[in-house]
């Protein structure tokens, strides 16, 4: 039994499980960059009803050695690796981190590390409105690890939290949600649309065609028969499932922030340069949200 979750991250999706975890009387702690020890108001929007939270936050300087008997990461992908090494020596022999961020590579990055990683996946849906979180879209989460069963902690994890469930094939359930990313996230940043113009736009829509044909080729490749079939589907799905949205990768686009396509397209296109796979329209697009991150 893990007595106390830290979350590192306090954003949308961390302030988001820190409310789960509240409301079902465990006392999560958020981590933030910096500051000491001290009590936070969180107010979650959900319809029009608003709900207020007092929960913990402490700064990661703060932080005493083995303090985390749990970690769960809700950064960005391309802050994950630094935020993980950042509180490295406050982890307590053993402790479970669960790594929640979109798009792939942070865990390889840190498989020399020792550390008892775990990654997750989710189709929650929030963003913060000020200092508001609002609870857009509810959602399943899965966590895992690859081939194997869940751990004891998982089950009083699991119960404190709704629609959250473990999975031993962690690693079809990353590649579905990195598929839908590649084809939903980079073509709806760069042209400055929600994701239903990608239904609405006949030209957008065969990019979206166009892209899936590369993402399936690149899943028939790693021998990912399901993915390989169903890549257009999964992201016609989300695609309609999510119209009015704008993407992550967009927001941080208009907002000036650093993108996550290195952990998406980056990733895919490197995993079909392992594996001999042209994807040029994939890494045509890479090129571009690249050039326009640096652009900023
Ligand atoms: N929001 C959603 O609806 C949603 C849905 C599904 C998946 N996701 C994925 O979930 C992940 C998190 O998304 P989000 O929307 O919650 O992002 P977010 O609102 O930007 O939250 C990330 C938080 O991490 C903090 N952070 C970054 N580096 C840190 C460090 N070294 N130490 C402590 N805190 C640090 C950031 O602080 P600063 O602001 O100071 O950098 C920010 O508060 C992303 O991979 C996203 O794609 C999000």
């Amino acid at each position: 039994m893990i007595r106390r979750w830290h979350i590192l991250g306090a954003g949308a999706m961390g302030r988001l499980f820190a409310c789960k975890l509240l409301r079902l009387g465990l006392e999560p702690a958020l981590l933030t960059r910096a500051g000491g020890r001290r009590r936070e108001r969180l107010v979650l929007r959900l319809d029009q009803r608003e709900e207020s939270l007092g929960c913990d936050a402490v700064g990661v300087p703060a932080l005493q050695v083995a303090e985390i008997e749990g970690l769960l990461v809700t950064t960005k992908a391309n802050q994950a690796l630094t935020a993980v090494q950042s509180c490295q020596t406050a982890l307590a022999p053993g402790a479970p981190i669960i790594l929640l961020h979109n798009g792939m590579g942070v865990l390889e990055a840190l498989a020399d590390s020792g550390l008892n990683l775990l990654a997750g996946t989710t189709t929650e849906g929030a963003y913060l409105d000020g200092n508001i979180l609002v609870h857009a879209g509810f959602g399943d989460t899965v966590i895992g690890r690859e081939g194997e069963s869940a751990p004891r902690w998982f089950r009083s994890f699991a119960s404190a939290a709704e629609r959250i469930s473990w999975t031993s094939e962690i690693d079809d359930a990353l590649w579905k949600k990195l598929l839908i990313n590649c084809a939903i996230n980079p073509l709806t940043a760069l042209h400055r649309c929600r994701n239903g113009a990608l239904l609405d736009n006949p030209a957008l829509r065969a990019e979206m065609e166009l892209l899936c044909e590369e993402l399936a080729v690149v899943s028939a490749a790693r021998c990912n028969v399901r993915a390989a079939s169903c890549a257009l589907d999964w992201a016609l799905s989300v695609v309609q499932r999510t119209a009015a949205n704008q993407s992550s990768m967009l927001q941080d686009v208009l907002q000036g922030r650093e993108t996550e396509i290195r952990y998406i397209t980056g990733y895919l296109v490197e995993e079909a340069r392992r594996l001999g796979v042209p994807c040029p329209r994939n890494e045509a697009l890479l090129r571009q949200l690249d050039s326009a991150a640096v652009s900023h």
